[in-house]
């Protein structure tokens, strides 16, 4: 009953959140449940594609057939996106990936200290843009955009700054959508049109932006 559109097409996706240590016993990390980029993988691999998922820590299943990569952090998805995303047609950034990393990772376990602790973080890699600079076996490279305001300057913005092909921007300030939700609204952008996504499950969303990505492979 679905179309296989995307027969032959290998698509990497990256999903859920990245965790950064300070010590053995302890990590910086955030909220991504891995939802809307599970529920991506299941989509592409109905339309019959071949699906690699690198994906943080997450309590969800990857869907049967998907090839799972875990990683946790954003350099160990940096390393295994730079692996798989040459072999691919289309590359799906969906990881919330923490912008900042320590700067020293302890050896021991951090010892209670006085009133105040002050950390010292690193930016880390951007990934997606990695995967989008690519001189040669550059794989059609889609974003999300996760935003409170501004939503459509923001993405359009990443859209052009990271060099992507496609961008699905949601406003996460809408409450019941996006973050840890399994409802989600979006509006898919390229550089030259737009498509507005209205809210629904991420089952169902993650089907129209996997349809939408097959037509431009
Ligand atoms: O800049 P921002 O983090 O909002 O961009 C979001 C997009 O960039 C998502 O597709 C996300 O997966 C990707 N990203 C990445 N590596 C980073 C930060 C974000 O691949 N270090």
């Amino acid at each position: 009953e679905h179309p296989q559109l995307l027969v032959g097409k290998t698509i990497t996706i990256t999903a859920g959140p990245t965790r950064e240590p300070l010590d053995p016993v302890r990590f910086i990390s955030n909220h991504s449940s891995g939802k809307m980029g599970y529920a991506l993988a299941e989509a592409a691999l109905l339309l019959g594609a071949k699906v690699n998922l690198i994906s943080g820590p997450v309590t969800i299943k990857a869907p049967t057939g998907a090839n799972l990569i875990n990683i946790e952090s954003a350099e160990q998805l940096l390393t295994e996106s730079l692996a798989y995303a040459p072999q691919s047609d289309a590359f799906i950034g969906c990881a919330a990936v923490a912008d900042y990393r320590a700067a020293n990772i302890a050896t021991q376990k951090m010892k209670k200290q006085g009133d105040e602790l002050t950390l010292t973080l690193t930016k880390n890699p951007d990934v997606i843009a990695a995967v989008a600079n690519f001189k040669q076996n550059r794989p059609y490279t889609v974003g999300f955009a996760a935003e409170t305001q501004n939503v459509e300057n923001y993405a359009k913005g990443k859209l052009k700054n990271k060099n992507l092909d496609m961008i699905c921007a949601n406003d996460v300030s809408k409450s019941g959508l996006g973050f840890n939700s399994d409802h989600n609204a979006l509006t898919l952008y390229w550089h030259n049109e737009q498509l507005e996504l209205p809210p629904t499950s991420k089952t169902e969303i993650a089907r129209k932006v996997i349809e939408q990505l097959a037509k431009h492979l």
